[in-house]
């Protein structure tokens, strides 16, 4: 996501922050900029560009020929993860207050922008970002009256939401104002220097010694000083931490590989996937960049879902959700047959590409055939404004943050949620009552403490793991919403640990492949306590009558599959039209664990490509 990084002491502040935008490079971004006070110039100036921090490097050189001089030694850059606008020049960070003196490098989101904004502008301040940010940086002007502290408080009085900010005015050429509220900010106090940052990975090259700020936190930083206090501005003191891990722990928060990490973030996946979303009191979910009337809502009478990958499978969860929930008829193919096999689009027909990328050649294609027989198009992505995100021109984000791990991971669980929130609003303008729709958004709301149970049950899925590592051929078998799951859980193991898996439907199997099982092909099944699961247990006997090992992902507290496996992994109790989040998330956990007692390369594996831009 989006990185901070400010600069106050002896050094030149653009390299200092250059280099520690690289160190947030692994964080995922789409643009980035810097603004830095010239006392030349008795002035700030600004450098953005989009793409890489490469690219703002040539810009600097171009724009900015004295970067390199002493006197630059105050300064704040950020790397841009859109949120609120596509990565545009005029989107990234730093944003200027209407009379360029302050600038304002933020992470989070101000969830009543669009309020403060329109009473801004009604004031004459003038807007050139689609962002949330710069609402900030005019409202810091508007308090402003000799006291940058002072100014910056009473700003974020007035802003509801997230923020990790660093602040710099023009008469204040030794001062830098820091921030938080949900989201980190870290300050490094060096020997007579003070680097500002959203992560310490872009502060330990320079010093150890870190204060971590707390919410509602405001820093006023100088080279030598660093005073904290409450917004309020009743003083506080936070202590100072040594810092002894190195900067590859670091990015990866401690864990062996991104795609750990990225398991388990799937808690705040989830809830920044949901957070504003919800309508608990209506029974109903509120998706703004959907852009569609409910009598538009109402009309849709089919739905078709293209997608490639984990995408696809969370498609197909998809399709249970929406004739589960919604009543209404809907089909998923893979991206590539769906953009050549001349697809029928009806006028009432609407289209989802899921794509966490945006950027997958297919799913583009299939995206651009619909649009050109007239469909409606809904883009779910993660990556804001990547291309399949542009030519929808509307749908819904993921806001799962950047995912790194070629094994797609938080990606799936985000996109099962934001699939539950659609079909809840189109279930609603057709057969769900309210009280089912209430039960349904309740259900979701306790999703991210429905995935932090899961992730409680890593041990006990590690020591499972070690077991089966040395398999050449599993087997994943579910039925309901538990089949897609079963095909997600094939998908990662083969992706991460080259061991041959095949995903099937749980009664499917004794139509051929049933063939191939003896003692040396285990079975994992996902059977949790759900409409099915009798007879996904005598599937299960299927398998081990044939000498394979069974491991069952069944509901906490039921053993009625437990006679019939040889291991279980537990997963928290949840309502059907989740129980694919839990269920998949122990099966990552699984595919993770093979993979690493294997010795596998699992955030790179083999032949793999995040994002396949290729047909
Ligand atoms: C690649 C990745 C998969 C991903 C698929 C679809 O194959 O390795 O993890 O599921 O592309 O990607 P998308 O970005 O469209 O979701």
């Amino acid at each position: 996501m989006c990185g901070i990084v400010g600069y106050i002491g002896q050094r030149n502040a653009t390299g200092v922050i250059i280099s520690g935008l690289k160190r947030l490079e692994y964080r995922g971004y789409d643009s980035a900029g810097l603004a830095l006070y010239s006392s030349r110039r008795q002035a700030l100036v600004r450098v953005r560009a989009v793409g890489k921090i490469a690219g703002l490097v040539s810009r600097i050189e171009t724009d900015l020929p004295d970067h390199a001089d002493p006197d630059y030694t105050l300064g704040v850059g950020h790397t841009r993860w859109a949120t609120h606008g596509a990565p545009t020049e005029a989107n990234a960070h730093p944003h200027l207050s209407r009379n360029g003196e302050f600038a304002v490098v933020h992470n989070g989101i101000i969830e009543n922008y669009a309020a403060l904004k329109e009473r801004l502008i009604r004031k004459g301040y003038i807007f050139t970002s689609e962002t949330d940010t710069e609402v900030l940086a005019h409202l810091v002007e508007e308090c402003y009256e000799g006291d940058l502290h002072c100014a910056v408080a009473a700003a974020l009085e007035q802003v509801e939401g997230t923020y990790g900010i660093a602040v710099v005015g023009s008469r204040h050429q030794g001062l830098i104002i820091a921030a938080r509220k949900g989201s980190p900010i870290a300050i490094g106090a060096g020997q007579s220097e003070a680097i500002v940052a959203s992560d310490i990975s872009a502060i330990i090259g320079y010093t150890k010694q870190v204060v971590f700020l707390n919410d509602e936190d405001i820093a006023t930083i100088t080279a030598e000083t660093l005073d904290i206090a409450s917004l309020k501005n009743v003083p506080v003191s936070r202590a100072l931490t040594h810092i002894d891990s190195n900067l590859d722990q670091i990015e990866k928060g401690g864990f062996e590989h991104f795609m750990l990490k990225e398991i388990h973030e799937q808690p705040q996946a989830l809830a920044n996937a949901i957070r504003g979303r919800l309508l608990e009191k209506d029974g109903t979910t509120r998706l703004g960049g959907m852009q569609m009337t409910s009598a538009e809502i109402a009309r849709i009478s089919h739905i078709s879902i293209a997608a490639c990958g984990t995408s696809y499978y969370a498609g197909m969860v998809g399709k249970y959700l929406f004739e589960d929930l919604a009543g209404l008829p809907t089909d998923i193919e893979q991206a590539a047959e769906f953009r050549y096999r001349n697809p029928i689009i009806e006028p009432d027909t609407l289209m989802l590409a899921i794509s966490q990328s945006g950027e997958t050649a297919d799913t583009i294609a299939a995206v651009r055939e619909a649009l050109r027989k007239g469909a409606t198009v809904l883009g779910i992505c993660n990556v804001v404004g990547s291309t399949i995100a542009r030519d929808t021109g509307r749908g819904v984000y993921l806001h799962a943050g950047p995912e790194i791990g070629v094994a797609s991971t938080k990606a799936f669980t985000a996109q099962v949620a934001v699939l539950a929130m659609l079909a809840i609003i189109f279930g609603r303008a057709r057969r769900l009552s309210g009280s089912k729709g209430r039960e349904l958004v309740r259900e979701l709301t306790r999703a991210p403490a429905i995935v932090a149970a899961m992730l409680e049950e890593e041990g006990a899925i590690k020591v499972i793991a070690e077991k089966y590592a040395r398999s050449e051929h599993m087997f994943y078998l579910g039925r309901g919403y538990m089949y897609p799951a079963a095909l997600e859980g094939a998908l990662k193991l083969k992706e991460i640990s080259y061991i041959h898996a095949e995903g099937y439907h749980a009664a499917e199997l004794k139509h051929g492949p049933i063939a191939l099982l003896d003692e040396h092909v285990p079975v994992v099944v996902a059977v949790p306590d759900l409409p099915g699961k009798s007879k996904t247990i005598s599937n299960m006997q299927e398998c081990r009558a044939r000498g394979s090992s069974v491991i069952a992902i069944a509901t906490s507290g039921d053993d009625e599959a437990i006679s019939s496996c040889n291991d279980v992994i537990r997963v928290p109790r949840c309502l059907e039209f989740l129980a694919p989040i839990p269920v998949v998330i122990a099966e990552q956990l699984l595919a993770y664990h093979i993979a690493r007692f294997r010795g596998c390369p699992i955030d790179q594996p083999r032949n793999l490509a995040k994002s396949v831009t290729v047909e």
